[in-house]
């Protein structure tokens, strides 16, 4: 859906939208953008979380050599399951035959990197095989009416496989934090569309995010200069140039998707991995900071030596 297609629901431009946030397009899950209230529930015959979810993890898979029946756990990254009760993640294992755990994860958009260290702690604990799913359905969480958001969020979903394995890919240093108290800048109620306090947002992951990259990175002990790849969550372009800026990343080595994805929450970390796998940008050994900052304030970072 490119931006054009929102002067229809409201007043704004494609100059406007992508000036300020790097976003030309997104691609929604739910159908055709006729809705001026958020669909709430998923629709016979669109996309869900978990259509998505089983179509990028069963690529996953595929490219691991792994078979469902191998996955000891399935965590499923989102803040837009399909419903209430159950988690998302069983009818995800459901269909791609996985009979280990699954459980999902709502971290907000720092989903995903909240995954991968809950996964790899899964690892360290004896566990062979894990699959991290971050999968989200924005377009049904947001309030097409609302000019100062809509525009950002899009639906996606991306998918890593974790293994033990004697090789040298591993996670070198991690972070997470949360300051629960801003909790009303970026929320939902159950029913109605998000409703975000765009420029404190904005102010605030710039300053966690970087500050969680760069106790991750201590931890790791590799310097800024040493990342291969730099992949924030996709919230808006001049948000991870900032980033990379604090931190003293070069621009170039930054991995966005969000000129044609918006911001997919948990799934925008993956896919933006994905897209530096067929961009040939990631390479067996390269270090990747991969950044996640969302609502809540959740904050969640994974520095991470790629490879088998
Ligand atoms: C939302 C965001 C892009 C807005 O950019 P901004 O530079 O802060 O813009 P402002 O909110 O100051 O709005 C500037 C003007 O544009 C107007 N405007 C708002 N939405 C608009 C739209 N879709 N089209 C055109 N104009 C719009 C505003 O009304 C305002 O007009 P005014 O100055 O006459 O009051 C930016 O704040 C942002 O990205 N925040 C972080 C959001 C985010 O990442 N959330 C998810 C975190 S996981």
């Amino acid at each position: 859906v490119p931006n054009e297609e929102l002067t229809s629901l409201f007043d704004t431009s494609d100059e406007w939208i992508a000036e300020r946030s790097g976003i030309r397009a997104r691609r929604l899950a739910t159908g055709p953008l006729v809705a001026t209230q958020p669909p709430v529930h998923p629709v016979d015959g669109l996309g869900t979380t978990a259509t998505m979810a089983v179509t990028a993890a069963s690529e996953a898979l595929g490219r691991a050599g792994v078979r469902g029946a191998d996955v000891d756990l399935v965590i499923v990254a989102t803040m837009t399951p399909d419903q209430v009760i159950p988690g998302t993640s069983s009818p995800v294992a459901a269909q791609l035959g996985i009979r280990g755990g699954a459980m999902d994860l709502n971290a907000a958009c720092a989903g995903f990197t909240y995954g991968v260290i809950t996964g790899a702690g899964f690892i360290h604990a004896g566990a062979d095989c894990v699959l991290v799913i971050g999968a989200d359905t924005m377009s049904r969480a947001t309030n097409w009416e609302d000019r100062t958001n809509a525009f950002l969020f899009g639906d996606g979903a991306g998918a890593v496989v974790l293994e033990a394995s004697p090789g040298q890919s591993s996670m070198l240093g991690w972070d997470v934090g949360v300051d629960g108290s801003l909790a009303e800048i970026l929320y939902a109620d159950h029913g109605s569309g998000m409703v975000m306090k765009g420029q404190e947002v904005f102010r605030r992951a710039v300053l966690a995010a970087s500050e969680s990259a760069r106790v991750a990175m201590d931890r790791a002990k590799v310097e800024p200069g040493d990342i291969a790849l730099f992949v924030p969550h996709q919230a808006n372009l001049r948000i991870m140039r900032a980033m990379a800026d604090r931190l003293g990343i070069d621009a170039t080595r930054i991995a966005s998707v969000i000129e044609w994805s918006g911001n997919t929450s948990s799934a925008s970390i993956p896919l933006a991995l994905a897209q530096s796998i067929a961009d040939d940008r990631l390479h067996d050994g390269d270090l990747v900071l991969m950044a996640g900052f969302g609502s809540g304030m959740t904050w969640s970072t994974v520095v991470w030596r790629w490879g088998r």
